[in-house]
């Protein structure tokens, strides 16, 4: 029986962001201001993207964990400090860029790159660690519906414009099936305009194959089977 992650969509959204930032680094001539800039604009939304994450288990995660486990919620809370300076230094490094001039602004494309790595390195490693510590002690002591409700109001705090970059990634991140499940679970749950601003999102992004796979899967699929 597949184990439940209650972290994978969202994780797999982010490791995906993360990869195509790292390429997109990898790539960009820092020497030319406008491949600089749309590097800069990637490595920002990353940054903003992992810190609204982190926040968000800070609030509504982490304090479930806490009345059984404080001393796992407190590990982790540390983790996301060190995240928090680690993507500081990254915002550093990325500011760098912004303020040098044509001859200077290669080196620092270098510099930001090896914090980037950092900054990948540290949340690769730290979402494995959620994905196996603290969803094993979500499953055990609460019930998938009490999680799914922390999960509803994550999705109901969230400023609907990084909901929308949230769900781009989400789309791009995860495999067919698991998106399949989440649309599901979505046309269950939210207004008809969410799901279809979802599908419509979902033609825009997905290579022209994959998107109608995905359509015929979705409406061969009962939305509460
Ligand atoms: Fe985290």
């Amino acid at each position: 029986m597949k184990r439940t992650n209650f972290f994978l969509l969202i994780h797999q959204a982010l490791r995906r962001l993360l990869f195509d930032t790292a390429q997109l680094l990898q790539q960009t001539d820092f020497s030319n201001e406008d491949a600089a800039s749309a590097a800069l604009d990637a490595v920002r939304e990353t940054i903003l993207l992992f810190e609204t994450h982190a926040a968000h288990e800070d609030r509504y995660i982490l304090p479930a964990v806490a009345d059984y486990e404080p001393s796992v919620a407190d590990c982790f809370a540390r983790e996301h400090a060190e995240d928090h300076r680690i993507g500081c230094e990254l915002l550093a490094a990325a500011e760098a860029v912004t303020v040098a001039d044509a001859a200077a602004r290669a080196g620092c494309g270098v510099a930001l790159q090896q914090a980037y790595r950092s900054f990948l390195a540290f949340n690769l490693q730290h979402m494995d660690k959620e994905e196996r510590i603290l969803n094993d002690l979500l499953l055990r002591y609460y019930t998938v519906a009490q999680v799914m409700g922390m999960q509803f109001r994550i999705v109901q705090s969230t400023p609907p414009w990084i909901h929308d970059r949230i769900a781009h990634w989400m789309l791009l991140g995860n495999n067919e099936a698991d998106t399949v499940q989440w649309l599901k679970t979505v046309a269950a749950g939210a207004p008809q305009l969410t799901y279809d601003t979802l599908l419509q999102k979902a033609e825009a992004l997905l290579p022209p194959a994959r998107w109608a796979s995905l359509r015929r899967r979705l409406e061969i699929t009962p939305v509460f089977a």
